[in-house]
Formats: C-alpha cells, sequence, structure tokens
C-alpha cells in the first residue's frame, strides 16, 4: 500500500512539462463542412486550449473553436467557408496566447463544400478576431 503510493507520487513528479496532446481530425474535410475533431490527453496536460485551423500557403489563420476543455475529448463544428486545397493543419494553442502551440497535426487537405442543399453562406465563416482570449 505504501509503495502504490509513493510509485503514484513517483509517477506524478515524472510527467514531463512537454504537452501530450495528441489529435486527430478526419481525412476528408470540406469547406464549410461538418469536422469532428478529437484527441487524446494525458495528465499534465492543459486543461483547455483553442483551436485553430491554419494554411501556411494560404497565411490563412481561422479559430474554430475557444476554450475547450481537454476533458471533452472530441468536438463538432462546422468549419468556415477555406480555400479548397493542401496545406492545412489543425493547431491546439493556449486560450490567452495563440503563439503557445500545444500541438500540431500534420498537413492535410480540404476539399469542396459537397454540400447540396443548404446554400454554404459566408456568414457561417468565423474570423479569428472574433475571439476575445480571456486571461
Ligand atoms: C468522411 O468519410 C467517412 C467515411 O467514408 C464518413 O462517414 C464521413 O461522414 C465523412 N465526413 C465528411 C465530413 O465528409
Ligand atoms: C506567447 O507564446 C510564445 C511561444 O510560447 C512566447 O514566446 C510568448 O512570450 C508568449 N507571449 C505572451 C504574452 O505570453
Amino acid at each position: 500500500m505504501m509503495l502504490s503510493r509513493l510509485l503514484s507520487v513517483a509517477l506524478t513528479c515524472a510527467i514531463p512539462l512537454v504537452s501530450a496532446l495528441t489529435i486527430t481530425v478526419p481525412s476528408n474535410l470540406t469547406s464549410a463542412g461538418p469536422a469532428t475533431i478529437s484527441w487524446t490527453a494525458v495528465a499534465g496536460d492543459p486543461q483547455s486550449f483553442s483551436i485553430f485551423l491554419t494554411n501556411a500557403d494560404f497565411h490563412n489563420t481561422f479559430g474554430i473553436a475557444n476554450n475547450v476543455p481537454t476533458g471533452a475529448m472530441t468536438i463538432s463544428l462546422t468549419l468556415p467557408v477555406v480555400p479548397v486545397g493542401d496545406g492545412y493543419t489543425v493547431q491546439f494553442t493556449n486560450v490567452g496566447n495563440q503563439s503557445d502551440v500545444f500541438a500540431e497535426t500534420p498537413t492535410f487537405a480540404i476539399g469542396a463544400t459537397v454540400s447540396t442543399s443548404a446554400s454554404s453562406s459566408s456568414t457561417s465563416s468565423i474570423p479569428a478576431t472574433a475571439y476575445v482570449f480571456l486571461p
């Protein structure tokens, strides 16, 4: 009993400061389409984060979720209208500091809108500047 307690303390102390958030995004995302982003985390990871969709080629960054609780493990959202192409990554960042990137996916492509019903109004686009970053 004493030993397990000691082990538990040792493990807690051994957690590195480096975040272990691992992000999974579907491979068939489309502009203005639905997206379910999921992740895994370990003890010691940040309690919450913001999610950005970025494209270095297009020099675009879209804020797609803010102040997401790490414990949710998954989030379903609708992507903004974005240029179709390769080179997108999803980044999880510090809620108060977008430059502090906790985790990032490999690059992936986003395809053209496939929806035939609802017109893909540009009002579904959420500019990153719309977010107020609370301290
Ligand atoms: C992606 O493909 C999977 C399996 O083919 C499908 O279930 C899912 O709805 C697709 N997602 C999108 C956003 O098209
Ligand atoms: C934001 O994060 C970056 C990268 O970690 C760091 O260099 C910078 O000092 C941070 N800015 C603030 C205001 O904390």
